[in-house]
């Protein structure tokens, strides 16, 4: 399973990619806002900066909500750097949009999505990587990774290559569960991640080991 980061703070991204286990990055409106980057100009060299970091895809997503903009964006976006993936929104000229970037060999990244059917529909528009939200679907008590089974079922039945690409990762029991079920990708905070270090035993274990070892040094 490949680990994405879902954050445009570039801390974390290095963080996460010297771990050495980061696949790529994806991003949103709400997260570029978050660390204070607006206007065009910003936004693009913000992309540009995320893609100098890490080796992997980098989703961007696109503002506009209408199949035109939605493909001059989306093409400009593309243009930045080979790791673009441009991230669409699963609406009507949303699938348009991802069918028109399928047939140019443009990745995309159907995000927003919370159902199968939005699943089966991105698979068919041919794109690379759809993006369940199970985070969100947890907090409306909805079983997120249930959704997760579902459209790994349905891929698997029809052979289609798009990417379940899970989002919305909350934490380290999500991650799991994603790994379980084959999700292909999951993206979440790097907390989540740094999570599945943790094991009090392998604590009290290693303090154990260190202790015997200076005991036996006579330290
Ligand atoms: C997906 O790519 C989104 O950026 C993200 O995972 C949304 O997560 P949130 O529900 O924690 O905002």
């Amino acid at each position: 399973m490949k680990f994405f980061i879902d954050t445009a703070n570039l801390e974390q991204i290095k963080e996460a990619q010297d771990l050495g286990v980061l696949d790529g990055v994806t991003t949103n409106p709400s997260l570029m806002a978050k660390e204070g980057i607006s206007g065009d100009e910003n936004v693009i060299n913000h992309y540009k900066a995320i893609c100098a970091i890490v080796d992997g895809d980098v989703s961007a997503e696109v503002i506009s909500t209408n199949y035109e903009e939605m493909i001059k964006e989306g093409e400009a976006l593309a243009k930045l750097d080979d790791k673009i993936v441009v991230k669409v929104p699963m609406i009507k000229d949303g699938i348009k949009a991802i069918k028109y970037f399928s047939k140019k060999g443009i990745k995309t990244n159907c995000t927003l999505v919370f159902s199968a059917g939005q699943a089966l529909l991105a698979a068919k528009a041919g794109a690379t990587y759809v993006s369940p939200f199970i985070g969100r679907l947890d907090d409306i008590s909805t079983d997120g990774l249930g959704l997760i089974e579902e459209i790994r079922l349905i891929y698997d039945n029809y052979s289609f290559p798009t990417q379940i690409l899970a989002a919305s990762v909350r934490n380290s029991a999500h991650i799991l569960g994603c790994a379980k079920i084959g999700a292909d990708v999951m993206t979440g905070p790097l907390s989540a991640i740094t999570a599945l270090l943790k094991h009090p035993l392998t604590d009290s274990g290693l303090a154990t080991f260190l202790a015997d070892h200076a005991k036996a040094a006579g330290k």
